[in-house]
């Protein structure tokens, strides 16, 4: 984070990783609370960048948003909500120029989630002039506060103001949690998850047809709502143990019901859709069969999108990843994979 700060001008940087989930948030109560826990990673290349400069003044706040160095007004509405709710925490907020500067280290259509970065790495960067300016006005523990601001912008991103293995959500498995903001459970994971490689098949570029956070809505109706909530707390209690106990063949197990249900919990919902694509499809065949051959720890996970994140100990690399440019990549437009991978402090 680097800062500057002058009599009535502040610019801070901040930077966060973007998170792939193993057990899915899905569903939300109340203002941005999840239905059910959830478990993830944070990954090394896929950072959303973020610097913000704010200009004291009397006036109502005003507020400026620059992606990739252009205005995106599109993005405004979402901003706006999440800046007024932060006003409460933060109360600078309330008045002054506000100008958002983002840029994604990842490719803009490559698929890869970037609310959950950019949101958090926002989170972090106000903070930090919160911090700057009147730090007596702070009312709550610093790594806490940014993770339950970083939800109020988009539920996900509450992980990924952490480092590695995040879980969010209430479970009466670890006493931290709770559904405000997400909390590290790095020092309960077996070594041998601390080198995952994501590979993500980039099977479809652009914009997904339907929201996530439409998505969250149908949920609330959903016939399969109970069933949902009772499978992810179950899931979480079996990841927790995998992870633990350097299991993968359990984490595998866990990894893929969760993809293929938030998949099935799409297309089950009152207003039917799929994300998959058919080459989405075909991955997975190839990467089961691929498996069964070799007997490697090998698995996947799926974004609420058609790309397919390959997952696997770093040790694998030598022979998953010819297999990866021979079978796999062909199904990607343009070709394109994304060789990222856990990141953890
Ligand atoms: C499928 O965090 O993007 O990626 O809170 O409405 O912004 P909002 O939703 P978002 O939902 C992410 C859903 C998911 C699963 C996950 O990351 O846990």
């Amino acid at each position: 984070m680097a800062n500057q700060v002058t009599n009535n001008e502040i610019t801070v940087s901040a930077s966060a990783p973007s998170n792939i989930a193993i057990v899915k948030y899905w569903g939300k109560k109340g203002i941005q609370e999840p239905v059910n826990p959830s478990l993830s990673f944070t990954l090394t290349k896929a950072r959303t960048n973020t610097t913000i400069r704010y200009i004291r003044s009397d006036t109502p706040l005003s507020l400026r948003f620059l992606f990739d160095g252009k205005s995106k007004a599109s993005f405004l509405p979402k901003l706006s909500t999440f800046i007024t709710r932060l006003s409460e925490y933060l109360p600078f907020l309330n008045q002054g120029r506000l100008t958002i500067e983002s840029s994604n280290t990842f490719p803009h259509s490559s698929g890869i989630a970037s609310s959950a970065s950019s949101m958090a790495s926002m989170a972090k960067a106000l903070f930090q002039i919160q911090k700057e300016t009147a730090p007596d006005e702070i009312k709550a523990n610093e790594v806490e506060l940014k993770s339950e601001m970083a939800r109020l912008g988009s539920g996900s991103a509450c992980r990924s103001t952490l480092n590695g293995w995040v879980l969010w959500g209430k479970t009466p498995l670890i006493s931290a949690s709770g559904n405000r903001y997400a909390v590290s459970i790095n020092d309960r994971v077996h070594p041998l998850f601390n080198n995952l490689q994501d590979s993500i098949l980039v099977i479809r570029k652009g914009v997904k047809a339907l929201s996530s956070t439409l998505g969250h809505r149908l949920m609330d109706q959903h016939p399969y709502r109970a069933g949902r909530i009772k499978q992810a707390d179950a899931n979480i209690e079996i990841l927790l143990k995998a992870l633990k106990e350097g299991d993968f063949n359990a984490f595998a197990e866990v990894c893929e019901n969760e993809a293929m249900s938030l998949h099935a919990l799409m297309m089950s919902s009152s207003l039917s859709y799929t994300l998959l694509a058919p080459e989405s499809l075909r991955a997975i065949e190839r990467i089961q069969k691929f498996r069964a051959l070799h007997h490697l720890p090998l698995t996947f996970t799926l974004d609420a999108g058609p790309n397919i994140h390959l997952i696997y100990p770093k040790i694998q690399a030598e022979i998953i990843v010819p297999f990866v440019e021979e079978h796999l990549q062909p199904l990607c437009e343009n070709e394109e994979v994304i060789y990222d991978r856990i990141s953890v402090k």
